[in-house]
């Protein structure tokens, strides 16, 4: 995800406007059918790895020979100094966790963030993982940012805004006594990383100012929903590294990514998992 302000430097989506949103073809959505789905590979052969003891130095190495067994690049590496092909955010983290040589432990959670480039196409996508059992209200708190990502994908049609999004997000969000982040949204992409517009996971912020309905959505346009959700509350905070967002209460944070292209009618998921392995499943205790 894009720190607001990562894709621009603004802290308000409500500068976007729809002129200056980048509309794409039929090409560049065959071009990022390719990358999305090289991502969501990736996240599916990640899945075999992810067990008590395994490093997540370890998950970026074979990410990195993923991608280049596939003649793709990983958008993270060297990307604005981040030092890594993936972003491995366990726990308390929230997103942009650095991997590194600390085993995984029985009843963390994890989410990976893959980006691909293939053929100049970013394919952006993340999801969580369980290492072995994990407790229940880790649990509840991924089904409930897995419903979120769904929700906010149901909505993406030509004439919603992005503000809808971010709405329907935060609704779900707050009925299940949990808290939508702030700091990072969802972003633009295509032939870049992180573009116009800002995707925003609420609409009305802890402060109780409304963010606007942001940009009206048309058929062509690419960009993420990636919402992190907090079992505690939505401030974050970043580690010395530079990189690593976590909760400042330390409670547990959870993030679902998808890549979406806005289409005549509705839209279309570039980033699904070839083999259903989407949502987690978990294992008895
Ligand atoms: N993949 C992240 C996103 O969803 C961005 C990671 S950039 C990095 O936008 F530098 F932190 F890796
Ligand atoms: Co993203
Ligand atoms: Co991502």
């Amino acid at each position: 995800m894009t720190t607001l302000g990562l894709a621009r430097t603004s802290k308000s989506s409500t500068a976007d406007t729809d002129a200056a949103v980048r509309l794409y073809g039929p090409d560049a959505f065959e071009g990022m059918r390719h990358a999305g789905r090289l991502a969501a590979e990736a996240l599916d052969m990640l899945q075999d790895y992810v067990k008590p003891g395994v490093t997540t130095e370890r998950l970026d190495a074979l990410s990195y020979e993923f991608a280049m067994d596939h003649k793709a690049y990983p958008a993270p590496l060297y990307y604005r100094g981040f030092p890594k092909s993936i972003c491995t955010s366990i726990n308390h983290v929230v997103c942009h966790g650095i991997p590194g040589p600390k085993p995984l432990r029985e009843g963390d959670i994890l989410n990976i963030d893959v980006t691909l480039i293939l053929d100049g196409w970013y394919g952006d996508t993340s999801r969580m993982y369980a290492v072995g059992a994990i407790p229940r209200k880790a649990e509840r708190l991924i089904d409930v940012t897995y419903e979120a990502l769904q929700r906010g994908i149901s909505i993406v049609r030509p004439g919603a805004t992005t503000g809808d999004i971010g709405r329907v997000i935060e609704a779900y969000a707050r009925a299940e006594r949990c808290s939508v982040v702030e700091d990072f949204c969802g972003h633009g992409l295509g032939a870049v990383f992180h573009d116009r517009p800002n995707i925003l996971h609420y609409r009305v912020n802890t402060k109780g100012e409304d963010q606007g309905p942001g940009v009206t959505m048309q058929p062509g346009m690419i960009f993420t929903i990636e919402p992190m959700i907090n079992l505690g509350k939505a401030f974050v905070k970043i580690l010395p590294d530079g990189w690593t967002a976590v909760t400042r209460d330390r409670e547990l944070s959870a993030q679902f990514e998808h890549t979406v292209g806005v289409t005549k009618d509705g839209c279309e998921v570039f980033t699904y998992s070839p083999k259903g392995l989407d949502k987690p499943t978990f294992s008895a205790k």
